[in-house]
């Protein structure tokens, strides 16, 4: 399949990334079929997109798009509960849950379901694409295309090939992206690939340095802030990005690799185990992140002048 082939993408799995993507193909132009297990989880990424902290509406209060451009984007989206609704989609991003299991059943469904010529992409974090691909018959036609989070907002989508994987696969994922306003990058197909494997290592050493008594987490935080002009501390990432999620990471790594610095210390075990999930998943009943547990007041931000 060439780029201009390509006029409908499907979107599996309508969470914290997978409403983002639909929303970059809609407004890139694509038609969209979102789908989600209920109506519920459509209705709310469908608000997301048009009205959450990085939606549509949000365009429109910059003077970057008009009411009318966003209804056209929301009525390119079709959010559906039937996988039967995919049967024409030219390209297909899966963003269900980190589960190796569950990803290879959904695709192996889809693979039924999806004309042959369909290109399946996995927005997995690090979950092998070989292992994935082993799910379908089209393992030429398989590929992984991690974004990152907020999806309508970080530039960076790095591209995995399988071990089947073809060129025009991966051409066409490259171009895909480019279009949709992102810079491909590539990386091999090892558990993590490069970003999350990288990301892992760092986090994990910052909860080390904090154990051993180096500094305080708001301290760690500002320092890598002040220091080195991250937007965001490593304790800040983690609870962004959900603490559970971090163990799970850190588990899976230390399990495939047995490298030591991708193996989660005990506090963040111990925070997790304890029902604090981060600070952005109050929501999914966390009982905040890393500053809750400690009960750390954040200094204010100096401002300038
Ligand atoms: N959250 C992040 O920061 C981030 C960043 C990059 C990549 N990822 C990866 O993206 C994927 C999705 O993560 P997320 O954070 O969006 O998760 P999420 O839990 O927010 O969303 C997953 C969605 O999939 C749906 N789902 C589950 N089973 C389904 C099925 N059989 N059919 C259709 N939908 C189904 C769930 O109802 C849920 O709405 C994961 O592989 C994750 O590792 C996440």
């Amino acid at each position: 399949m060439r780029i201009d082939d390509v006029r409908i993408v499907g979107v599996i799995g309508a969470g914290v990334m997978g409403h983002g993507i639909a929303q970059v193909c809609a407004r890139s132009g694509y038609k969209v079929v979102l789908v989600d297990v209920n109506d519920e989880i459509l209705e709310n990424a469908l608000r997301l997109i048009r009205s959450g902290p990085f939606g549509l509406d949000k365009l429109v209060q910059k003077g970057k798009m008009s009411e009318k451009e966003v209804e056209e984007v929301m009525g390119r989206i079709k959010p559906t509960t039937s996988t039967q609704d995919l049967r024409d989609v030219d390209f297909l991003i899966e963003a269900v849950p980190e589960d190796a299991g569950l990803k290879k059943k959904v695709f192996s469904e889809l693979d039924d379901v999806c004309k042959e010529e369909a290109v399946f992409a996995s927005n997995t974090s690090g979950i092998l694409i070989s292992d994935l691909a082993s799910s379908v018959k089209r393992r030429d036609r398989f590929i992984g295309m991690h974004w990152f989070n907020p999806a309508p907002v970080m530039k960076l989508v790095e591209v995995v090939r399988g071990a089947l994987t073809s060129d025009e696969t991966f051409e066409l994922t490259v171009k895909l992206a480019e279009k949709l306003g992102k810079t491909p990058i590539e990386a091999n197909d090892v558990p993590g690939f490069f970003t999350t494997r990288f990301i892992c290592c760092w986090l994990m050493e910052a909860i080390r340095l904090f154990e051993a008594g180096v500094a305080g987490v708001r301290e760690i935080d500002e320092m890598c802030k002040l220091a080195f002009g991250f937007p965001m501390g490593p304790f800040e990432l983690m609870d962004l990005i959900g603490l559970d999620t971090m163990l799970h990471i850190g588990e899976y790594l230390y399990a495939e690799t047995r490298e030591e610095h991708y193996f989660p210390p005990v506090s963040l075990k111990k925070l997790v185990i304890s029902g604090y999930l981060g600070d952005r998943r109050t929501k999914q009943g966390s009982m905040g992140g890393w500053y809750d547990f400690y009960k750390i007041e954040r200094r204010k931000e100096k401002s300038e002048g």
